[in-house]
């Protein structure tokens, strides 16, 4: 068995790779084509309509599995083209390769397809309306999926994070390293983390799984980015990585404007992929514990490199609400 694996550099994709060599021979791309921890992969730019259609080709894969996507919620405002090519017009020539070969699609989509007030955890059959460009294109590449039919499973996931990558957790430690004493964090945006372990780890279960669709699968629970953060710096010190946790301030998202807007509440219920697969993710307690248990040797790297990186500049600002802090909260989500 063939499995075309894109965005293998990105925080599934790096989750997913290893697991997947029990399934058959696996074909990694990445953007530009370079080695990931020594491996080699195919290089395949998904603006490239034309490159697609050349690895697809080439490939001739039984599984496709669409770990790549324009993930820069708030760079997606300035830049709609790009994220429309990548999370839509490309997500639909993989389908409609998909659906003409018998293949299977594998494909992530977003909580950021749903906004509006606060109410129960979204179903798969409830209306979508995405505020933001990057939820627009991802709600047209599931469109496009959907339209074309044939083998498919689309996992709409939600706040992904792991060791590798930009996400919160890395945002988080790396502030932590840096010395702050309080942070200022969202506190009215709800939603589930999702650890890329957990989510690859369920994808893996359920790859041969003949069933098709839409499926939601994010960690357990929910919260916001405050709550979030809390229990981050909680582990850290559980872990003996910092002696003080930080204060965590919360603020409103109107205090903490983003380029792109975000869902108030996009917590979605997965009850579908656990009555479907008869498994799930566990709770985004247990994702951030078993994540953050690897965490103490690339901690301390991070940590020193930081520091020298910042005596160098002369930067040893602490104060909790200085532009380091503030921009870097708004990359934070997602
Ligand atoms: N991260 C989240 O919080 C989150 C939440 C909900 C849903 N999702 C969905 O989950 C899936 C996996 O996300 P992730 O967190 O693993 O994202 P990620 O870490 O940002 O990785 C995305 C990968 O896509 C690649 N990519 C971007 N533009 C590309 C292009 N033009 N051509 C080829 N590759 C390109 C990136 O390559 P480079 O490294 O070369 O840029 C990167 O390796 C995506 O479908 C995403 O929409 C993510």
């Amino acid at each position: 068995m063939k499995i075309l694996l894109t965005g293998a550099n990105g925080q599934v994709g790096r989750a997913l790779w290893p697991g997947l060599h029990h399934f058959g021979d696996v074909i990694p791309t990445t953007r530009d084509g370079h080695p990931v921890h020594g491996m080699g992969t195919v290089a395949l730019d998904l603006a490239n309509n034309r490159q697609l259609a050349q690895v697809l080709d080439a490939a001739r894969p039984d599984i496709i599995i669409n770990a790549a996507a324009y993930t820069a919620v708030d760079q997606a405002e300035s830049e709609p083209q790009t994220a429309q090519a990548v999370n839509a017009e490309a997500v639909g020539q993989m389908a409609e390769y998909n659906a003409r070969h018998g293949s299977r699609l594998i494909h992530f989509s977003t909580d950021y397809v749903f906004s509006g007030p606060a109410g129960a955890p979204w179903r798969e059959t409830d209306a979508i309306a995405p505020a933001s460009v990057y939820g627009q294109s991802k709600a047209l590449g599931e469109q496009y999926i959907i339209e074309a039919g044939g083998d498919y499973k689309i996992f709409r996931t939600a706040w992904v994070y792991s060791l590798h990558g930009h996400n919160f957790l890395k945002t988080m430690l790396r502030l932590l390293a840096t010395g702050h004493r309080s942070l200022r964090v969202v506190d009215d945006q709800t939603g589930s983390p999702t650890a890329a372990a957990d989510l690859a780890r369920m994808v893996l279960l359920t790859l041969t799984h003949p069933a098709t669709g839409l499926f939601h699968a994010t960690g357990g629970g929910n919260t916001t980015w405050c709550g979030f953060a809390r229990r981050i710096f909680s582990h850290a010190q559980r872990l003996g990585l910092i002696e003080h946790k930080p204060e965590v301030i919360p603020v409103t998202t109107e205090e903490y404007p983003t380029a792109a807007p975000r869902p108030a509440y996009s917590v979605l219920d997965n009850s579908k992929l656990h009555t479907t697969f008869g498994c799930g993710l566990p709770h985004w307690h247990s994702g951030l514990q078993h994540t953050m248990q690897d965490l103490s040797p690339t901690y301390l790297d991070e940590i020193s490199a930081l520091r020298r990186g910042l005596s160098a500049a002369g930067d040893a600002d602490t104060h909790p609400n200085n532009r380091r802090c503030r921009k870097e909260d708004r990359v934070l989500n997602q």
